[in-house]
């Protein structure tokens, strides 16, 4: 699996599953920008990783974020040839409890900006024949009692791919990863208090059937292998659980 000297931008990158994305793609030969709201995670991966690096400490959801990303890209690297749309908000509660406006800001971050990023760097992934992935969640397919409307933001995301996959080909490939449960910070930011957390942790690991959390790189492989034109270069449009067997 080879990358070599592509140009990739991947959102939410220096924690949790983007971490494990960065270290593949880096890995495999590729020059990333890394994307995230915070600039000092960013900063540390790029100081770890030298010139083969950029960052741009940026909100996906802001106005003109996606043109901003594309031009780092393009100034650094001379263009785009993926897009790993990662960052993503997650707040879980009960409907009678959850304030709308979390579901607006939801699906900001999660089907909006990363949309407008793709049509952003569609130039360059059209001359490049380049591929986008999108890192969707379990929680798109499955019933989610309590996570309703982060399981709908995640379910948009795989229409907005599979749509695209075909809108776009056969330029430019467009595929999701849905991943099960993965042991990142996010979990300790959805709204739900210590306790309710970890009986939510416990029920999940209690019904992944490979009974156990997957590991960040464990997305991350996936990612490159998708991004891999010798790997994937006739996958688009798929929706692939990386899960432990969760939706099994
Ligand atoms: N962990 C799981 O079990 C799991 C399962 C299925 C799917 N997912 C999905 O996997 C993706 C990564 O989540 P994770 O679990 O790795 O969580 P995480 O560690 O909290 O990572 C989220 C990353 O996105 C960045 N980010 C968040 N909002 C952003 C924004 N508005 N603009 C730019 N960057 C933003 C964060 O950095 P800053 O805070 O610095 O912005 C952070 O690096 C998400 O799309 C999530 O829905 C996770």
């Amino acid at each position: 699996m080879t990358l070599d000297g592509k140009s990739v931008v991947i959102t939410g990158a220096a924690t949790g599953i983007g971490r494990g994305i960065t270290e593949c793609v880096v890995k495999a030969g590729a020059r990333v920008t890394l994307v995230g709201r915070r600039e000092e995670p960013l900063r540390d991966l790029a100081d770890r990783y030298g010139p083969a690096v950029a960052y741009v400490a940026q909100d996906v959801s802001a106005p003109g974020a996606a043109e901003r990303i594309v031009a780092t890209a393009a100034d650094r690297f001379g263009g785009v040839d993926a897009v790993v749309n990662n960052a993503g908000l997650a707040r879980f509660g009960r409907l009678d409890e959850s304030d709308p406006a979390l579901f607006d800001a939801m699906f900001a971050v999660n089907v909006r900006a990363p949309a407008e990023l793709v049509r952003r760097a569609l130039p360059h992934l059209r001359a490049r024949r380049g591929s986008v992935v999108n890192i969707s969640s379990v929680g798109a397919v499955l019933s989610m009692p309590g996570r309703s409307f982060y399981g709908a933001t995640k379910a948009a995301l795989n229409s907005l791919t599979r749509s695209l996959a075909r809108e776009l080909a056969p330029d430019v490939r467009v595929n999701a990863i849905m991943p099960g449960p993965v042991d990142t910070p996010m979990w300790n930011e959805t709204g739900l208090d210590e306790a309710a957390t970890e009986r939510l942790r416990v029920d999940l690991r209690s019904s992944t059937p490979m009974g156990r959390f997957g590991e960040d790189t464990e997305i991350g492989r996936w990612v490159c292998m998708l991004l891999d034109p010798e790997s994937s270069g006739w996958v688009t449009g798929a929706l692939i659980p990386v899960d432990g067997g969760r939706t099994a």
